[in-house]
């Protein structure tokens, strides 16, 4: 797994413009399927937010009834009556709203997040590369969870101030004409003043966790490599790098502190002031009885609203854009061309290759390093059910040999061909189905040994599964475990060795009975006593098969039908272990040779 720094270019400032709007707006094709739910989430939040204006202008009607002016012939009694009833109404509206709304987006956000999943791993190993583990997991994690805090809370809480202000600026226009104009005209300041505020702080904010996102990427590397780190004796280098990073933190933080201080104190002295203001002057009206007490008390109260309103639709506003941000990320996942279409059944492979296998004229550089030639015109031909290996100095490219056979990056120039035909040219999920890899080290999944055999062939009856087992020579160790194939693997199980792990990955290989067999220093990293046991398991499992073997110990390749020797992405040799034993100063003589001064 290569580990690189993202660019600085690719996460900075999120623009509201009519692009990444409209882009935005496709993650609504995933509330769409859900729009009953919505449209009757957003009825019952119209409505909800209606009732809650009507009861508002009750204290003021209560104070016209005591001091003899009511609005509308109604007792104390009736009025509280009423007001009891409009809770009751409001309070089940308010239910059904956060009921609703909570629907609509767990569901169309768990969509998304399967078919973001499904995009990930469908996405050709290119891409992923080219990203870091911790930054492509958070697409699924914060970014949609973003997403979803706008889909859920706030577009609904947007909505409910949108509806109070301009309803309480009707009320105000209709019911108090004489001082609506005042109000009018000193709020409109306020609220373009607060949106170019809001810009900075939003800018600065997004910054900040950009910047908490790197630093996570921190603890996570160090934890999965967590031995390495103790082991080199790493850890103050870690804390430094990672204090650095939080340092980093504070000073955006502190940054954008200062900006959000402003802003409080800019909604504190012109929000307040522009409302005291108002009030001053309606108070002056009723000194002078051009206005009823409780109409001034109305006044304040749907003033306030007003004021209130328009403090948070600037920051659901910031949150609005915030999601946006997240929306182009996740869509830039969704948007990449995958590289194969998941099928629902792995069934068994229908489309069995015969196995021959030929290069011609390839030549292939990383995707990443497009400039260092890794493979340079590489031929050679092996026959259906021979075996042969591939050896060589590491970074010679052999890995990268057996990376191209199984599709994971495509070649530049050449041809690769089994049975005659492009590998390009077959669907590449029956493609890969005719091959299985045993690398140097096996990660198992975390769950059951059986599960993690069954990964071959998921459809496989038990008794396949301990007879591949068997074959693989696991069975005798899966059997002194308590629990058998059910032993659970891994973080919350038995931690298995080098050796037995590759031979759960062998008998997984013998479910899928491939064709073809890429062997990529299978043994090289296990002791004597295990390699003997994964060898007569490889044995078994090459029969009947054409085999690629990279082997890091030229003795354990001595009888395979031929042996390249690669050099700098090309064959530099190639014959039998006798034929190539006869060449005094050859590559391979020379190989055996060092390995032979390292054994000494
Ligand atoms: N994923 C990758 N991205 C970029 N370069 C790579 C990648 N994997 C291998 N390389 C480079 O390609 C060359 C061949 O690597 P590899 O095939 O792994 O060699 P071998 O298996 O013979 O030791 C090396 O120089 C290596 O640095
Ligand atoms: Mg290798």
């Amino acid at each position: 797994m290569s580990v690189r720094k993202r660019g600085e270019s690719e996460k900075d400032k999120v623009k509201l413009n009519k692009q990444n709007l409209n882009r935005a707006l496709q993650i609504f094709g995933y509330v769409l399927p859900y729009k009953w739910p919505f449209i009757l989430g957003m009825f019952f939040l119209s409505a909800g937010s209606l009732l809650f204006l009507a009861i508002m202008s009750l204290p003021g009607e209560i104070l016209n009834i005591i001091s003899g002016n009511p609005t509308y012939p109604l007792t104390l009694n009736q009025v509280f009556l009423f007001l009891l009833v409009l809770l009751g109404v409001q309070g089940v509206f308010s239910y059904l709203r956060v009921w609703l709304f909570t629907i609509v987006s767990e569901r169309s956000m768990a969509n998304l997040r399967k078919d973001l999943y499904q995009q990930l791993i469908t996405l050709g190993i290119p891409f992923l590369e080219k990203r870091r583990v911790g930054e492509v997991t958070s697409r699924i994690t914060n970014d949609v969870t973003q997403v979803q805090s706008v889909v859920s809370i706030t577009l609904a809480e947007f909505l409910r101030q949108i509806i109070i202000f301009l309803g309480a600026i009707v009320i105000i226009i209709f019911k108090m004409k004489s001082l609506a104009l005042t109000m009018l005209l000193t709020f409109p300041v306020v609220v373009l003043l607060a949106m170019f505020f809001g810009r900075h702080i939003r800018k600065l904010v997004k910054k900040r966790q950009d910047q908490l996102a790197d630093s996570n990427v921190v603890v996570e590397e160090t934890m999965q490599n967590i031995q390495t780190v103790k082991a080199y004796t790493y850890e103050w280098v870690e804390i430094s790098r990672y204090q650095t990073n939080l340092e980093k933190v504070v000073r955006i933080a502190l940054k954008a502190a200062h900006m959000r201080g402003l802003f409080a104190a800019f909604i504190i002295f012109v929000m307040f002031g522009a409302l005291f203001f108002v009030m001053w002057r309606a108070a002056i009206m009723v000194q002078n009885g051009a206005m009823l007490q409780g109409d001034l008390v109305n006044f304040i109260v749907y003033t306030g609203l007003v004021g209130a309103s328009i403090a948070s639709i600037g920051s659901f506003y910031t949150e609005i854009v915030a999601a946006v941000g997240a929306t182009d990320r996740i869509l830039d996942i969704l948007d990449t061309p995958a590289e194969v279409q998941p099928k629902e059944n792995i069934t068994s492979n229908t489309k069995r290759f015969e196995g021959n296998i030929s290069y011609d004229q390839v030549h292939f550089s990383y995707p990443s390093r497009k400039d260092v030639p890794v493979i340079q015109g590489l031929s050679f031909d092996i026959k259906s059910g021979q075996k042969i290996a591939l050896v060589g100095g590491s970074g010679a490219g052999k890995s990268t040999i057996i990376q191209l056979l199984l599709q994971f990056y495509n070649i530049d120039a050449g041809e690769i061909r089994i049975d005659d035909r492009s590998i390009y040219e077959y669907d590449l999920l029956d493609y890969r189905r005719n091959l299985a890899i045993v690398p140097q080290e096996v990660l198992l999944f975390g769950g059951t040994i059986r599960e993690n055999i069954l990964y071959g062939r998921p459809d496989a009856s038990s008794a396949d599964i301990i007879d591949a087992a068997q074959k693989a020579n696991a069975w005798e160790f899966i059997q002194s475990f308590p629990e058998g194939l059910n032993t659970i693997v891994g973080e919350r199980g038995v931690k298995l060795s080098g050796g037995q792990r590759q031979r759960i990955a062998i008998a997984r290989a013998i479910l899928k009975d491939p064709a073809i067999l890429l062997l990529d220093e299978a043994t090289s990293s296990l002791d004597a006593e295990s390699e003997k046991l994964v060898q007569d398991a490889l044995n078994t499992l090459m029969v009947g098969r054409t085999s690629i073997i990279i082997a890091h110990r030229l003795a354990t390749i001595r009888d395979v039908d031929c042996i390249f020797v690669i050099e700098g992405g090309q064959i530099v040799e190639q014959g039998t272990h006798e034929a190539l034993s006869a060449i005094p100063d050859g590559a391979y003589n020379t190989l055996a040779k060092l390995q032979f001064d390292l054994i000494e």
